[in-house]
This record gives C-alpha cells, structure tokens and sequence, in this order.
C-alpha cells in the first residue's frame, strides 16, 4: 500500500516528504528523514549563496539515501542552485513558482525530479503543462504561505484535475498515519509534511522557539495575516506579529526594507539585486513592488525567531497542526509510527469490509 508512484519516482521506501521550511530543513533534518525512510527537501531560498554546495555535499555525508532542494525562481542564485543539482546528482527540486521553460527543461533532462507545490486546482493543471513532474498540493491549514480552501476539500479536486497524469502529494494538517491513509484514500500518493517536521528531535529550531510551538494547544489561535509580506501566511502568533497588524503601510514598508537589506546582505546579494528580483516578480505576478519586495525578503523575518532563538522578535510560520502536536519525536520514530498506524488502520477497514 505504501509504494506509490511518489515512492517510485523520488527513490524513497515510505511515501512521506518532510517539506522545504525557511532555516529549519537544514541538512541534518534532510537526512534524518530520508534515513527514515522518506525524503526531505534542503531548504535552499535561505542558504547563503556560497553555503549552498557545502550544504548538498553535508546531506551527501549524512546520508546514502536520495534527497530535493527547495528554491526561489526569484533568489538571485537560482541558476546556481539548478547547476549545483545537477552536478551532485540531486534526486528532485520543489519550489513554489515555476522557474522559466529553460531551467525545467534543463532539469528534466538532467532527470531531475520537478514537484511544485500549488494551492488551487488551476494552478496544478499550469504546472503540469509546465512540465511538473509531481505536485504538491497545500491545504489552507498548512504553516508558511497558504491558501483559503481547506486539505478535505483541495486534495480531491487536485486529484481530479491531474492525478491521471502526476502524483499528488497531500501537504497541510498531516502529522500521523490516520492522515497518510485519508490521503491515499483521496487518491493522493503520499502525504508532505512541514510543521511536524519541525517539530521533531533532528530540528535545528532552538529550544525557545520550538518551545512556543509546543505551548500552543489551540489550532484556532495559528492564524493567517498578510500583514507579514502582503501575502496569506499561517503563523503563530506573537509579539511582532501583534504589533505589524497594527502598523499602518509606511511602517510596514520600512520593517520590509530594513530586513530585505539584510536578507540581501546573508544571502550575498545587492540592493541592486534586491530590487531587480523584487521588479521580476511585480511584473510576472502583477502585484506592487512594495509588496514585492516584503514577499522576496519575509524569510530574514522568520530567521529571528528560527536561527537566533528570539520567538518574540520573529515570524512563527507554523501549520494549525501544531496546536494538536505535544510531543518531539525523532524523525525515524515518527515515520515508523505513521507508517505503523496507516498499516492498522487500513488492517482494521478490510476487516470491517469483510
Ligand atoms: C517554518 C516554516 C517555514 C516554511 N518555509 C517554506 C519555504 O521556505 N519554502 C516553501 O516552499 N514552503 C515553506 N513552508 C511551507 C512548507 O514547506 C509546507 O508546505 C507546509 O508546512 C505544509 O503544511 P503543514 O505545516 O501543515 O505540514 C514553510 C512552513 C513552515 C512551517
């Protein structure tokens, strides 16, 4: 039951993804869960540019099992990172907005495994067409950008739309092996994980953040607001969050260039760089620059409370999962229990069905 088409495709023994999360998929956490036997994603939109190959060759050291990298069409080092994938043989890349025809083509005939994640049916029949290998599709309760239409009724419709042709990866309120088989049973091939991950012993999340995650009992009180970036971003909420709902747009704008500067600084990157990237993405999306250039840079925002250990000062990017998550496990002890519980559950159903 548990080999799918995603397991064939990805090389993994279990059909569970630990996703790209900003800061905390480092290559340790990537390892810990392909060790256990699914496969995680390396966090690449905030690596350092020259950080980068040292972080594929770490993964390499840790592990003998196949791996991805996540970037950002718009990082100033993205024809690098697909260079650096194909060189180190990288088994897949996963990113949120489609890289241009020639870095997929490039891709794929490397045999680079291409799994985007969408939100919206009409967003994965595009990059099906663009030639996404797998998509993965977020649900509304997910952690970091998110949409408005909930995982029971998303992952159907995407199934729909293009499971005939790619695997569909469930991501968005999964934690355990009730949700791999309700996932398998929408016709998803596997389930994609971010918060749980997170929230497990190989995190690299220091303890006062990760204990912020652990006191919150209520999956109500992770809210989305676009005060953060200008976009929908589920996160827990805290001091800085509290204080930037209440900032009016001059404000918000000068948090948003203060950190961009030093996003561009950690990433080695220019100002001029900055607002090149910031200018690509108002022209391909539409949306203003200002917000353009708060949505290119949000990742040095969450760095305070991820890297620095400061949960107050920080954003808390978190999925609703977290408010019904109490307790760390390691990466192998919480795919062995998924993996576990899926199987006796679904023993459980044949039995009923007779
Ligand atoms: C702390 C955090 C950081 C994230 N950073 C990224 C990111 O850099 N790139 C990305 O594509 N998705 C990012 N996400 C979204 C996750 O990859 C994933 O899609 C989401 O967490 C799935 O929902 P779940 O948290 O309910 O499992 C982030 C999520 C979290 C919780």
């Amino acid at each position: 039951m548990l080999e799918t088409r995603l397991t064939e495709k990805l090389g993994c023994k279990y059909p569970i993804v630990q996703t790209a999360m900003g800061w905390v998929a480092d290559p340790n956490l990537v390892a810990g869960s392909c060790n256990a036997g699914g496969f995680g994603f390396l966090a690449g939109a905030t690596i350092p540019a020259d950080e980068m190959e040292r972080d594929i060759l770490r993964v390499k050291e840790l592990t003998d099992q196949p791996f991805g990298v996540n970037f950002h069409m718009y990082q100033p080092n993205a024809a690098h990172i697909v260079d650096l994938v194909i060189e180190h043989g990288v088994r897949a890349v996963s990113y949120s907005r489609s890289p241009g025809p020639e870095f997929i083509k490039k891709l794929k005939d490397a045999g680079v495994v291409c799994m985007p994640t969408v939100g919206l049916p009409k967003h994965a029949i595009k990059a099906v067409e663009l030639g996404a290998d797998a998509v993965t599709v977020q649900g509304g309760e997910g952690g970091g950008h998110t949409g408005a239409v909930p995982t029971t009724l998303l992952i159907p419709q995407v199934v729909d739309a293009v499971g005939d042709k790619v695997p569909v990866v469930a991501a968005g309120g999964f934690k355990d092996g009730r949700g791999l088989l309700a996932a398998l049973s929408w016709g998803a091939d596997g389930i994609a994980m971010g918060t749980r991950f997170l929230m497990t012993e190989e995190s690299p999340v220091p303890r006062e953040t990760l204990q912020r995650y652990m006191d919150c009992k209520n999956p109500a009180e992770i809210i989305v607001s676009k005060a953060m970036d200008g976009l929908p971003q589920r996160m827990i909420m805290n001091e800085l969050l509290s204080s930037l709902e209440k900032a009016g747009p001059a404000k918000k704008l000068w948090i948003a260039l203060v950190n961009a500067w030093a996003f561009h600084k950690h990433t080695g990157g220019s100002m001029a760089g900055l607002l090149k990237s910031a200018w690509a993405m108002h022209k391909d999306s539409e949306i203003p620059t200002s917000q353009a250039i708060m949505s290119a840079n949000a990742p040095m925002i969450i760095q305070k409370a991820m890297v620095d250990g400061e949960p107050a000062d920080g954003v808390l990017p978190s999925g609703q999962v977290a408010g019904v998550i109490d307790q760390l496990l390691s990466c192998e002890d919480l795919i062995n229990s998924i993996v576990t519980e899926a199987e006796q559950r679904l023993a459980l159903l044949a039995q009923r069905a007779g």
